[in-house]
């Protein structure tokens, strides 16, 4: 018999589903005896001990169902080692749990924070295979995440039906697109949506190259400007503050983001009318494309493979267009960001893109 424990931890994405249907579907049909649990919210329910048995028909359907059938929740992992209100020692509680369900392997699904539980978890002496999920791309050790291809669209769609407003009117529109700390959504939305000026983490903004480039378009008789702001834009002076010296700086401001800070000072440099759009979690949401449901169901093959082959300890990503397994100590703790002078934005800038840097 064969028992794992599925896990889908932190923020969700269109094709957690998707993937855990993949590892289920190579089980049952690969392995005599199977056992499959649900671990409820993510690690909480692996602290908890709140679970449930799942049957191959639950598996059935949800290739095209976003969201995930057993639940999520963000479990910061710096809070690991520090006991819950009742003096629960978590890591021990989730290795109680793994005994008492008798489990063979975890697979635990999800992005940067929840690796570096897995890969905890791992040093612990648990069995781990991962899965890297997340619409922001940000997971190191893989060139692609599942879930940011259906973000992109949604992202994508956002700035097109913007288009359309934004030539009516003669506006300019700022599109401020999710990503945490890391510009791949942006970077992607802004090119497949025709942005005008693409702003990310990565590079840093000079709030008056934004505003030449757009008193350029306007003189150049178009008469509108399409802004895409990733959620973790910077200025070029804010990037030089430490932590606590940002915080101090807009502990008193009243912009509810930063694609309200950009549009009110375009507004004062250009004297253009501005309009924020923040389509937030409706790019979380929905049903996965048709390439996260190709992907996810390629990890999932791979990870019940490595499950088979008794190979525990790694996540399955990608290296270009093959599965390869990537060991989790080499995974937690990284970051992949966008590098600045990668083809996408130099052939971006060729366009006339403007970065603002
Ligand atoms: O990591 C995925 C993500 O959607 C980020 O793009 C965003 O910054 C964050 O999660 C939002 O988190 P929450 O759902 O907790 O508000």
């Amino acid at each position: 018999m064969l028992r794992i424990g599925f896990i889908t931890s932190g923020g969700d994405c269109q094709s957690l589903n998707a993937t855990m249907r993949g590892v289920a579907k190579t089980l049952y049909n690969n392995v005599k005896d199977v056992e499959i649990y649900g671990i409820l919210e993510g690690y909480k329910g692996l602290m908890y001990g709140n679970y449930r048995l799942l049957k191959p028909k639950d598996f059935s359907g949800v290739l095209t169902l976003g969201g995930t059938i057993i639940g999520t929740s963000r479990q910061p992992f710096k809070l690991m080692n520090v006991p819950d209100e009742n003096g629960l020692d978590k890591v021990k509680a989730m290795k109680d749990t793994y005994k008492k369900l008798k489990l063979d392997c975890l697979v635990i699904l999800g992005g940067n924070g929840t690796h570096k539980t897995a890969n905890l978890l791992s040093e612990e002496g648990l069995n781990v295979v991962t899965c890297p999920k997340t619409i922001d791309n940000d997971i190191w050790g893989t060139d692609m995440t599942f879930g940011f291809q259906s973000a992109v669209d949604i992202a994508t769609n956002v700035i097109d039906c913007i288009h359309t407003t934004a030539a009516s009117h003669g506006r300019v529109f700022i599109v401020e697109v999710m990503g945490h700390k890391v510009g791949w959504m942006t970077l992607h939305a802004g090119i497949a949506g025709g942005a005008d000026v693409i702003l990310l983490p990565e590079v840093p903004y000079d709030i008056n190259k934004v505003a030449n480039a757009l008193k350029k378009r306007a003189k150049e008789g178009k008469r509108f400007s399409i802004i895409a702001v990733a959620e973790g834009a910077i200025s070029k002076e804010d990037a030089k503050l430490s932590k606590k010296e940002y915080k101090e700086k807009y502990k008193n401001s009243t912009d509810p983001s930063v694609a309200y800070r950009i549009g009110r000072e375009i507004t004062e440099k250009c004297g253009q009318e501005v309009r924020i759009t923040i389509p937030g979690h409706t790019q979380r949401g929905g049903s996965p494309c048709a390439y996260d449901r190709v992907i996810s169901t390629r990890l999932g093959v791979a990870a019940a493979k490595l499950i088979m082959e008794e190979k525990y300890g790694y996540m399955v990503g990608f290296d270009g267009d093959k599965i390869v397994p990537v060991p989790l100590n080499e995974v937690a703790g990284k970051l992949k960001y966008v590098p600045k002078d990668c083809q996408m934005i130099k052939e971006a800038k060729a366009l006339g893109i403007c970065f603002g840097d």
